[in-house]
């Protein structure tokens, strides 16, 4: 049925294509767009090795701390933030490593995050609650856990496609035998942020390399192309395994120790901004769900301020990316479940299903598909990307809608978003989504240009058709009869 429904929804794209649409999309956000290269920097994940706490993870696709502050600073500026009481909630639909919500805990404001990659879940609520860790009992637990981790079962062959050539078999069972043993000690903070620190040893511990849109196999001389076999640098040793973990242990444990010294001090934000009153006294509730962007939302008119970044139209598979994490940590039994995420997650990627209905009908996407669908791409490529491309902007008009509903009026959202070329047809993703944002009834306020490429800085801007990364700034309109709270 719902092959169906995209073949029928492709048949009845135009055949001809004028370049008029997506041109009057960038004439008419012109106005709004201002450049914030100054920012660019910060919309990757770089820069978060160089703060505390931020650095026990690395999520390739994670934005910056520095790039939340400034949003949060613009979405909710202090004294209106002030009129609202409790302080706002600050929502991220699409949490991944929980950049939002530390950076919101900062502030003082609370803070809820979702997502569907169990992987992620767990990354951002073990993130979340470092403020109730005790760096002592990581220490305690982690030492335990490293000398009788070789009494444990463990598993030496698993079972996901990449598994085979990233890992050496000794290299899996003595990982999975330390998250056994780890299973052992009681459940709490601590004890999670352990297990965060085994699996972000994972990349380090294995072959492979997570690198452009794929998990790519290390070699000697450099990157393989993706999933080739070649020879590999050097035999994992349990030793290397269990050394990788230490260091990434240690990392939490002198945070920590910094953030919370002995003097009994409330652990508060992590860095302040200058000029900033100080660390709030009691740490803000801070909680993460494991659920559907476009279908799951907070209370109606709950959000002080939405922040967040979808996966782009990319080809970017978060399932594939992250199948060794997702296997080792026992959050998919195996292959076939990790198919399941695949086919669960946002559609961002060629191995997305189809929808079972489209009703898109904005102008500047069908005369991207419509030219897509015109040329000539390898065998079945432009069929594949069209899917992607059509799936993708269907599901994000239904992310939009619920956070419209959650925003409080008067309230705004960011969202984190880059634009894509294929077959040479320029995809403006942030100006579509302004569109599907005024669909769901949200204003575009700005469009913050934080990275552009391809064109000469005198013509940056949105005047030519450049790649660029944005943030995408819509509001909900206020309400006529209650005056704004966050
Ligand atoms: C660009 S990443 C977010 C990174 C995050 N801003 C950070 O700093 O770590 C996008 C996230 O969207 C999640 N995701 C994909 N489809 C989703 C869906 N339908 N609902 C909720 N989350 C989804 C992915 O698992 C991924 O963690």
């Amino acid at each position: 049925m719902s092959a169906d429904a995209w073949k029928e929804y492709r048949q009845a794209l135009p055949t001809t294509v004028a370049d008029t649409e997506r041109a009057r999309l960038l004439e008419e956000y012109e106005p709004l767009t201002k450049e914030r290269l100054d920012l660019g920097r910060y919309a990757g994940t770089l820069p978060r090795a160089e703060e505390p706490v931020y650095r026990w993870v690395r999520y390739k696709e994670a934005y910056s701390p520095r790039l939340v502050r400034d949003v949060l600073d613009e979405l909710l500026p202090d004294p209106l933030v002030r009129q609202g009481g409790t302080g706002p909630l600050v929502y991220d639909p699409m949490v991944g490593s929980g950049t939002t919500l530390l950076v919101a805990a900062e502030r003082g404001f609370r803070a809820l995050g979702a997502d569907l990659m169990p992987y992620a879940t767990f990354l951002s609520s073990a993130m979340a609650r470092w403020r109730q860790a005790d760096p002592a009992l990581i220490r305690q637990i982690a030492t335990d856990v490293l000398s009788n981790y070789t009494s444990m079962p463990g598993r030496a062959r698993l079972d996901v496609p990449a598994a085979g050539w990233a890992f050496a078999p000794v290299a899996a069972r003595t990982i999975t035998r330390v998250l056994d043993a780890l299973d052992l000690v009681p459940a709490g903070p601590d004890r999670d942020l352990v297990r965060l620190a085994v699996l972000s040893a994972v990349e380090q511990v294995s072959y492979s390399v997570k690198d452009g849109t794929s998990l790519r196999r290390r070699l000697p001389g450099g990157l393989a192309r993706p999933g080739r076999p070649g020879q590999q640098r050097k035999t994992m040793k349990a030793a290397d395994v269990i050394t990788s973990v230490r260091q990434r242990v240690g990392a939490i444990v002198e945070d920590l120790e910094k953030l919370c010294p002995a003097s009994g001090r409330v652990p508060g934000q992590i860095s302040l901004p200058s000029g900033d009153e100080g660390p709030p006294l009691c740490p803000p509730p801070i909680a993460v769900v494991h659920a559907d962007a476009r279908e799951w939302r907070p209370a109606p008119e709950s959000c002080g301020a939405v922040v967040f970044s979808p996966p782009y139209p990319n080809r970017y598979d978060y399932s594939a990316i992250y199948q060794l994490e997702l296997v080792v940590g026992r959050f998919v039994p195996d292959a076939g479940g990790l198919k399941c995420v695949r086919r669960q997650l946002l559609r961002s990627h060629l191995e997305a299903p189809p929808r079972t209905h489209y009703r898109i009908s904005q102008p500047a996407l069908r005369e991207f598909l419509a030219a897509v669908n015109g040329s000539r791409g390898k065998g079945d490529e432009s069929g594949r990307v069209l899917r992607m491309v059509a799936g993708f902007f269907e599901d994000m008009a239904d992310v939009l809608w619920h956070v419209a509903e959650a925003l409080r009026p008067g309230a705004s959202a960011a969202v984190v978003v880059g634009t894509q070329t294929y077959l040479g047809q320029h995809l403006p993703t942030d100006l579509l989504l302004a569109e599907l944002g005024r669909s769901a009834g949200l204003e575009a306020q700005a469009l913050w240009v934080v990275r552009s490429k391809g064109v000469a800085s005198q013509q940056r801007g949105l005047a030519t058709p450049a790649s660029r990364e944005s943030v995408l700034i819509l509001r909900k309109p206020p309400s006529q009869d209650r005056p704004v709270t966050w």
